[in-house]
């Protein structure tokens, strides 16, 4: 079994500052990195990745990978895999551990559901919690065979893989790692397998898909894929991740002498909601270069720091900025006025309940906020700084990263316990805030 790290320990300092201001480039994207590894493995022949996010989630999906006797060499963010076509993956020898990561776990329910093998799949204490059975449940429907604990509803989950039948699914929620799950056991699925939304998720899967000679068709929120056995291995450039440089872009909308530009970063439109949201409050941004890269929109995105003013933000808004939720609630607490923030439910069954979290986090550093049952209700301090003090990050990556932001307006800076969660997804988090923070 693959040794996943404790992300519950650590503790750092965030210290109060008057803003950011230089040049970075955030790591790469982790939502694109797990499907270059999945896909790169099914696929015939090697496929280079360079720009591979190194956090933990995504060494989770190359462990998984490397049970399965797939070869894959790392050399910092240069990753080689030896792909051995879908038929060649091999009944993995140990049982498979995602660590924290949900999407590594999603997508290979999936892509075992179809496999002619035995598989079983656990994660860390917050992952074994988080809900399964939105993606056994149109499995099931295509005939594959998924047991485990609760009705089958939560890791540990075994799988006995065997060749299944294409179905046409309505997702009761808009949700990238369901509808990927789907497609990916669509490769194995006799027939056609469509997915139909209730609104668009990202779409990084069916791009990287069709890179690699899959048959998707994409309509409105409707995707479809055929059976295939022949995707063949490419060169993949992963773009720095927006949901990493998103902390970045509101710690410099809501300091006003900061001046940052991040460079190289996926602008995918179903991951662009934080520009919106934070030019909706009355954030300067800018994008510059704009080009697309292995089938991705890239560019780099200039932030001018302003004062922000409060707005209501429905489901629809937050949708493409799903991951986002816990820095514009730190953008929202600086803002002059009120930010309502509704229609934000999934939020409950991410790494952690972040509304619940958010709402306790805010109100430790001094921001007054109302949770509600879909969302949160934050009055916004205006031009005044938040006092400091401690916070829990339970051991949820962006917890930790959207108070260490927080941490620029604030008095005393903020304590961050957990603070080890940030590898989850952007090693060397710390490092580069305390490069481009100025005092
Ligand atoms: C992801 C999809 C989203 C997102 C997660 C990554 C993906 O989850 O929150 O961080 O890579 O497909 P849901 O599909 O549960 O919304």
């Amino acid at each position: 079994m693959s040794q996943v790290k404790d992300i519950f320990t650590g503790k750092e300092h965030a210290a109060p500052g008057k803003g950011l201001k230089g040049e970075i480039t955030v790591p790469g994207d982790k939502s694109i990195s797990h499907r270059s590894v999945i896909l790169g493995s099914i696929a015939e022949g090697r496929t280079e990745i360079s720009g591979f996010l190194e956090g933990e989630d995504n060494l989770s999906t190359i462990a998984a990978f490397s049970l399965m006797g797939v070869n894959i060499e790392r050399d910092g963010s240069r990753v080689t895999v030896e792909g051995r076509g879908l038929d060649g993956l091999q009944e993995p020898t140990d049982v498979i551990n995602a660590g924290n990561s949900g999407t590594t776990t999603r997508l290979l329910l999936g892509l075992l559901a179809g496999r002619p093998f035995f598989s079983v799949i656990t994660g860390d204490e917050s992952l074994r919690s988080r809900p399964m059975k939105r993606v056994v449940e149109p499995l099931t429907q295509m005939g594959a065979v998924i047991t485990g604990r609760k009705g089958s509803s939560v890791l540990p989950l075994s799988v006995s893989g065997r060749r299944l039948k294409g179905i046409a699914y309505r997702t009761p929620v808009a949700s990238a790692q369901l509808k990927s799950a789907i497609l990916l056991a669509g490769l194995s699925a006799d027939g056609e397998t469509i997915v139909n939304e209730p609104e668009k998720s990202r779409d990084h899967t069916e791009r990287m898909l069709r890179l690699f000679g899959a048959d998707v068709k994409t309509s409105g929120n409707s995707t479809s894929v055929r059976s295939t056995n022949r995707l063949t291995g490419c060169k993949i450039i992963v773009p720095g991740d927006i949901s990493s440089a998103a902390f970045f872009m509101a710690g410099a909308a809501f300091t006003t002498g900061s001046e940052l530009l991040i460079k190289d970063t996926g602008i995918n439109p179903t991951r662009v909601g934080i520009i919106d949201i934070l030019k909706k409050m009355g954030g300067s941004i800018e994008l510059n270069s704009v080009r697309e890269s292995s089938g991705e929109p890239v560019g780099d995105i200039l932030v001018r720091g302003s004062r922000l003013k409060g707005v209501d933000i429905d489901g629809s808004e937050l949708l493409p900025a799903i991951d986002e939720f816990p820095i514009i609630c730190v953008a929202a607490a600086f803002a002059e006025g009120t930010t309502r923030i509704s229609g934000a439910g999934e939020l409950r069954v991410k790494e952690s309940d972040r509304i619940a979290v958010m709402s306790e986090c805010l109100a430790a550093i001094g921001i007054k906020n109302t949770e509600i049952e879909d969302g949160i209700i934050i009055e916004g301090l205006g031009a005044k700084n938040a006092k400091g003090g401690t916070i829990k990050s339970y051991g949820d990556h962006r917890i930790a990263m959207a108070l260490a932001m927080a941490a620029l307006r604030t008095e005393t800076g903020v304590e961050i316990d957990g603070a080890a969660s940030v590898d989850v997804s952007f090693p060397g988090f710390f490092k580069l805030l305390s490069k481009v923070r100025f005092a």
